[in-house]
């Protein structure tokens, strides 16, 4: 009998063989990219009894607030452009606000930093914030882009081993880490959170690109990235905005910016390249490519 046959003693050992195989390389798969650990309690930046509300509107917004459920009436208030309130919450806190005419009502959780922000249509929308200090830009929270669309971003930045890749705000590190990983080229993460840091580095350590990488918590604004030859993105649209001038007096010219669905205000003429990719769900992520 032909040993590879189905049914044949060697195919057992074969089959049980490859569904082992199979097994190990499903695990090691997640371990190495393991999706991140549910964000920490207590935000950076707000105390465990507070909620921080930031507006990162041009204008001064009205709500109103109350203990969640509390039937007495609520506080109101107005927070200035740029400004951050701090408010005492032992426990969920509800906040109301006008917007297009009509009364939208959130409830908010002790130790979370959130952000009075326009949305895509330019309306008014509060959201959950990525720490809550005031002298430090809210660029966006933390929401990891998906590995499929991570993998296109980076056949797009055409990497090569001598390049050097900044990721501004790099979550859980996994851009970073994938670029070192696949293309062998350098790479620095920078975020504020300190818990998205020390996640960065146990995946550098677990994907074995230790060497080749560089994790710091710091201000995504204040850092320098003139070593930069590709930069990548997943920031609000006014984040990219509010980055915009340093790129141009940073980035020596021809370095590429891939910005993961929100496109860089004032860089249309730079945009060299726009695509949708679909993620594992079918959902659409638009990658806009610029050239500095
Ligand atoms: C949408 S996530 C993107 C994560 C990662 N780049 C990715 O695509 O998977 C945005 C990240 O920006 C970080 N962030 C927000 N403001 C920042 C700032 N001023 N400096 C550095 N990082 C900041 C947040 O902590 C969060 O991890």
């Amino acid at each position: 009998m032909f040993s590879g046959e189905i049914g044949s003693p060697m195919n057992k050992k074969l089959i049980l063989g490859l569904a082992a195989a199979v097994l190990i390389l499903g695990a090691a798969a997640l371990w190495l990219f393991q999706s991140p650990e549910p964000s920490a309690a207590v935000s950076p930046g707000v105390e465990a009894g507070e909620i921080s509300i930031r507006n990162v509107t041009s204008e001064a917004v009205e709500y109103e607030i109350r203990e969640a459920d509390a039937q007495g009436p609520a506080k109101k208030m107005i927070v200035k452009p740029g400004g951050i309130h701090r408010l005492n919450a032992a426990a969920p806190l509800d906040v109301s606000f006008e917007r297009a005419g009509r009364k939208l009502e959130h409830r908010l959780f002790p130790g979370k930093p959130y952000s009075f922000r326009n949305d895509h249509n330019d309306l008014l929308e509060i959201y959950e914030g990525s720490h809550g200090w005031q002298e430090v830009e809210d660029l966006a929270p933390f929401v990891p882009t998906p590995m499929e669309v991570v993998d296109r971003m980076l056949e797009l930045a055409g990497l090569e081993a001598d390049d050097v890749l900044y990721d501004l705000g790099c979550g859980d590190g996994r851009i970073v880490i994938t670029a070192a990983r696949t293309y062998g080229c350098r790479g620095v993460g920078i975020d504020i959170d300190p818990a998205r840091i020390r996640e960065s580095k146990a995946g550098a350590r677990r994907n074995g690109v230790r060497g080749l990488v560089e994790f710091r918590e710091a201000d995504a604004m204040k850092v320098d990235i003139s070593r930069a030859t590709v930069v990548t993105l997943y920031l609000l649209p006014e984040s990219n905005a509010l980055l915009r001038p340093k790129f141009e007096s940073e980035l020596e010219p021809g370095t590429l910016v891939i910005s993961h669905n929100y496109h860089i205000p004032g860089w249309e003429d730079r945009e060299v390249r726009s695509e949708v990719v679909k993620d594992a769900d079918g959902k659409d992520h638009t990658l806009f490519v610029y050239r500095r």
